[in-house]
């Protein structure tokens, strides 16, 4: 049986990653029939288009959706994060965003290997407020955030699951002492949550002391669920610890429905064509989506390749080949 795939290299150095991510499944001998989508912020600036409906619809009869970064400055900033990226996410129902982050033990630091739980679909994402007197010197602006019990719930059962076949341990990262009614909802959802799962200890940290253990000691966690800001910004520093942003890969998932692969970093306008962007997290994305779609072989062969990701320096196409001699 043959996968089908919607691929969106998008905007920036995403193509360039999502090339090599192809040509590396290709490798381990995996075979998908891909579709693609020229989307992003050029096509944006071309003809007006971001993600039509009929586009959304053919999405949800795939198996996979496979995405390098979306984003160019040219574009006021929200337009195509918003109207693309988030819009994917809300709209295919994709409510949880997982992260991997390891580090092998080496130079002094003894190794961590933890997984974030990023809540996908609600939280301050979702969109709430709005502009009064815009402009004025007596404007407003308010952006709440939106928690829902089934929300929560259903993402804190999917990490609850990950830990019980893991390390059997789960944190949560909030706020409570400051959000005292969204951090109210998910500690009382964990807590029910947790007398099904005897098996997972649970631990609870403040997003901001969450911050100093990612930095001093990130081999305390093993599964952290968390909001969707909280886990959007401990997810960028989970990379910095983890070897660098161009090594966190990234899963949209609806269990059982057509998900959505991308690497954690963004379009890095920058260095996009200069041949030097690093492959190796829409490379572990491509592994993510191969769990996925049941190929699971290829996808420990290419993580295993992966696996020291020190080595993986160089260009673009260096880190290619090398990844794929050891596959
Ligand atoms: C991410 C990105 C996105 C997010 C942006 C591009 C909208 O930073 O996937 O972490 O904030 O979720
Ligand atoms: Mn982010």
């Amino acid at each position: 049986m043959t996968h089908r795939v919607g691929v969106i290299g998008g905007d920036g150095i995403g193509p360039e990653v999502v090339a090599v991510g192809l040509e590396v499944i290709d490798a381990a001998g995996v075979e998908l029939d891909t579709v693609h989508y020229d989307l992003g912020g050029h096509r944006y600036l071309r003809d007006g288009t971001i993600l039509p409906d009929e586009v959304l619809d053919e999405w949800r009869e795939l198996d996979a959706l496979y995405l390098g970064a979306v984003g160019t400055p040219d574009v006021p900033p929200g337009v195509i994060e918003r109207g693309l990226l988030l819009k994917m996410r809300f709209e295919l129902d994709l409510y949880v965003n997982l992260r991997p982050f390891t580090r092998p033990a080496g130079d002094g630091h003894p190794g961590h290997d933890f997984v974030v739980i990023r809540e996908n679909t609600e939280g301050t994402y979702a969109g709430e407020g709005g502009f009064l007197r815009r402009g004025t010197p007596h404007e407003v602006a308010t952006q709440g955030s939106v928690n829902t019990r089934f929300g929560v719930e259903r993402c804190v059962r999917f990490a609850f699951d990950l830990a019980r076949s893991r390390r059997g341990h789960l944190t949560l990262v909030h706020k409570t002492n400051v959000l005292t009614f969204a951090g109210d909802l998910w500690e009382r959802t964990v807590d029910a949550v947790a007398a099904e799962y005897p098996d997972v200890t649970t631990a609870y940290n403040h997003v901001d002391a969450a911050c100093i253990h990612f930095v001093q000691d990130p081999a305390r966690y093993d599964v952290i669920v968390t909001d969707n800001l909280f886990g959007d910004i401990l997810t960028d520093l989970g990379g910095a610890v983890s070897g660098g942003i161009g090594f966190a890969a990234s899963a949209n998932l609806h269990p059982g429905r057509v998900s959505m692969f991308e690497p954690v970093h963004g379009s890095a306008p920058d260095i996009a064509g200069t041949g030097t962007a690093n492959p190796t997290a829409a490379v572990l994305s491509a592994a993510m989506m191969l769990d996925h779609l049941g190929e699971t072989a290829a996808a420990d062969r290419i993580r295993k390749a992966c696996a020291d990701p020190e080595s993986l320096t160089g260009t673009t196409r260096e880190i290619a080949d090398q990844i794929i001699a050891r596959l």
